[in-house]
């Protein structure tokens, strides 16, 4: 059975998720919009379905079902996204676990269901959104760097077991934008500039893709001077650190 030209995008109702449904609503495909709440206005979607990416249960019905509606979707973008500012002496437990369960565990869920109730005979693009925070952490987000590294690791990990199940696992990670992280140096890009190349970007075949020429020169030092890329990074975290900067953003 083919894949559908649909597109679900996994944490659809604000920020990037919503802005590159409304690139793809624009080139004429079905988006079908997904995270807990549901937008008041239909926009740009087909359909939209409630789904808790941080309870299995919730993850594994929401996909069956869709899947038995609809068919396969030619690509699901996973945006959902969970983030804290601060000193890590001031995070308790259940940020922490939400953090991670948002940013990493959350789309294992939605590969693993995939490779349980897919056809395998239908070809998925499944793309991880990552961040440049996932290739060189810093202070004052360091639990969300470590979910986007952990996210960022599982895709490469996955890719060969997940490819044979007709899962096409890819990696694309917007530029700094604005998440509510209060970061002074990076430059930061605007959704207008960012979520059509990001949907392109998700759309095209390129396992693993990072954008904005700033971010990717920060990835590039990570193998060519990754001491320098981590003193770049540790100086805009530690003045964020320094500045009390604290921020909750889900
Ligand atoms: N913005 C940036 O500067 C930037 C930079 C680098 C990477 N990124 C990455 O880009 C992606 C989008 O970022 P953003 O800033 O646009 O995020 P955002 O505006 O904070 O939106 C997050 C989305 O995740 C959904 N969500 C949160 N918890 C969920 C849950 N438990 N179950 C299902 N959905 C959930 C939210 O919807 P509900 O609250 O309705 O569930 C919302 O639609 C994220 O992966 C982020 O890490 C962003």
């Amino acid at each position: 059975m083919s894949s559908t030209t649909d597109v679900w995008i996994i944490g659809a109702s604000k920020g990037l998720g919503l802005a590159i449904a409304e690139e793809f609503a624009r080139d004429g495909r079905p988006v079908i919009g997904l995270s807990r709440s549901t937008p008041a206005e239909q926009g740009p979607f087909a359909a939209f379905r409630p789904v808790d990416v941080t309870s299995g249960e919730s993850v594994e019905r929401t996909v069956r079902t869709l899947l038995a509606e609809r068919g396969a979707p030619a690509l699901i973008v996973y945006c959902a996204s969970q983030l804290y500012q601060g000193s890590i002496a001031t995070r308790d437990d259940a940020e922490l676990d939400r953090e991670l369960e948002v940013n990493y565990l959350g789309f294992v869920r939605v590969a693993r269901a995939l490779a349980v109730f897919k056809d395998p005979a239908a070809r998925v693009r499944l793309v991880a959104t990552g961040s440049t925070l996932g290739y060189v952490g810093t202070p004052s987000l360091d639990n969300y760097s470590a979910a986007k590294a952990a996210l960022i690791s599982f895709a490469r990990s996955s890719r060969h077991e997940l490819g044979a199940l007709g899962i096409d696992v890819a990696i694309v990670s917007p530029p700094h934008m604005d998440n509510g992280a209060d970061l002074v140096g990076p430059k930061r890009y605007a959704m207008s500039w960012a979520a059509p190349r990001f949907a392109s970007a998700a759309a095209g075949e390129r396992a693993e893709y990072l954008l904005g020429a700033s971010n990717r020169s920060i990835q590039q030092m990570t193998h060519w001077a990754p001491g320098l890329a981590q003193s770049i990074m540790r100086g805009i975290g530690a003045d964020a650190l320094a500045r009390g900067a604290s921020t909750v953003r889900a």
